[in-house]
């Protein structure tokens, strides 16, 4: 006989899923009603206006799409690309070679602006590829790229974008609510999030917003887009103003009563608090990994504080270790992706899992497992190191 599914707690400081706040927990776990309801549409103009706040911007078009970032990520190119387009896409990570992929499949021409793998997006070399190719009309870029823990400058790379008069794409998926993401400062065009990294929701939504700009090329689109799910021409009759909305989709309503609360509770510890204490929390645990012997890879200028990507000790078998910190400890942190797998750990602080406990929990753990396994390691430094980094 089946039984009810009961996982174990767990510490999620790998790359997303973050630890929820057991608030959204709780938000979801509220009474379902109706999709158009209108105390439903009241939480939806409320989750709206939210989001307007978290991404700094007055952009109407702010929502969330009912589908994880990979699909925000679809609803932005799928809706302003167009066959035969020209779009520059900056590639410094996994994140940035799937926005490729979006373009060629959309039957356009993807010109890559390759970028070494740990570093931000260099500006001169995007301004170098807009000046070989007049003809494009979209840039598009990560900002905050998981696979790697690289941040890029976003105000200036959305600055070179405008003034070579193409719109802008950007990843904020990992950025949103841990470090500062400013649409309407950057003059960022079409940007979308995830729920499941710094604002501590469950997964399975992506917030998007699309500046006028955007908004108005798309209704000048040649062709149709051609997804239907995504168009944003029809999501937006339910999304839209006032109180007739069309039915487009069920929306899935106990994750937006989740994604209201992790809003809520974003808006209560303001954004600033929020990206100086994941700064905070990012300092006392390089402090630790670094007493220990550990290093990152991204330069100090380039770093991101909500995911950190560290080596791993010579000789050390990297997923043997993560299998135990998950064993022993119910810890789980990300083993590297695309080239940089089994070459780096990916160790997320992110939202709610920003905390000193899970520093502490975090670098104590990994000592003690890559001792058992007799690494080359300093032992006996990294929580000293971590406490005087809190005081
Ligand atoms: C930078 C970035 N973009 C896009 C995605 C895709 O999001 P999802 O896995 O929610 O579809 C991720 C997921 O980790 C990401 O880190």
């Amino acid at each position: 006989m089946y039984r009810s599914f009961n996982p174990t707690v767990r510490t999620l400081m790998g790359p997303g899923p973050s630890d929820v706040n057991p608030r959204v927990l709780n938000a979801m776990a509220k009474p379902t009603i109706g999709h158009l309801d209108p105390e439903f549409i009241r939480l939806m103009d409320e989750i709206k206006g939210l989001l307007q706040f978290a991404f700094q911007t007055e952009n109407e078009l702010t929502i969330p799409v009912s589908a994880p970032g990979s699909a925000g990520m679809e609803t932005c190119f799928v809706n302003l690309v167009e066959p035969g387009d020209k779009v520059v896409v900056c590639q410094n990570g996994v994140f940035g070679s799937r926005m490729s992929d979006n373009v060629k499949r959309m039957g356009a021409e993807s010109v890559v602006v390759e970028q070494e793998w740990g570093r931000a997006v260099d500006p001169d070399a995007l301004k170098k590829a807009l000046d070989a190719n007049p003809d494009a009309k979209i840039v598009a870029f990560v900002h905050a790229e998981t696979s790697t823990g690289a941040r890029s400058d976003a105000r200036e790379l959305c600055d070179l974008a405008r003034r070579y008069e193409c719109l802008s794409i950007v990843d904020c998926v990992t950025s949103l609510g841990g470090c500062d993401v400013d649409l309407d400062g950057w003059g960022a065009d079409a940007s979308y999030s995830g729920t499941q990294k710094c604002l501590s929701c469950a997964p399975g939504l992506s917030p998007i917003s699309l500046s006028e700009a955007a908004v108005e090329a798309i209704k000048n689109r040649k062709t149709q887009v051609s997804s239907w799910f995504l168009d944003l021409n029809l999501v937006m009759g339910y999304w839209g103003e006032g109180q007739t909305r069309a039915y487009h989709h069920t929306a899935p309503v106990n994750a937006l009563y989740g994604l209201h609360e992790a809003l809520v509770v974003l808006s209560e510890e303001g954004l600033e608090a929020s990206w100086l204490r994941h700064n905070r929390n990012h300092l006392a645990l390089r402090a630790g990994l670094e007493a220990m012997g550990l290093s990152f890879i991204v330069p100090e200028d380039e770093r991101l504080t909500q995911l950190n990507a560290v080596t791993i000790p010579e000789g050390v078998d990297e997923a043997v270790v993560r299998k135990q910190l998950l064993q022993q400890f119910n810890l789980e942190i990300g083993a590297g992706l695309g080239s940089l797998a089994g070459k780096v750990w990916r160790i997320g602080l992110m939202g709610y899992a920003s905390n000193p406990k899970n520093v502490m929990l975090c670098v104590s753990a990994l000592e003690a497992v890559l001792s058992q396994y007799n690494a080359h390691i300093n032992k006996g430094v990294a929580t000293a190191a971590v406490q005087a980094s809190y005081v």
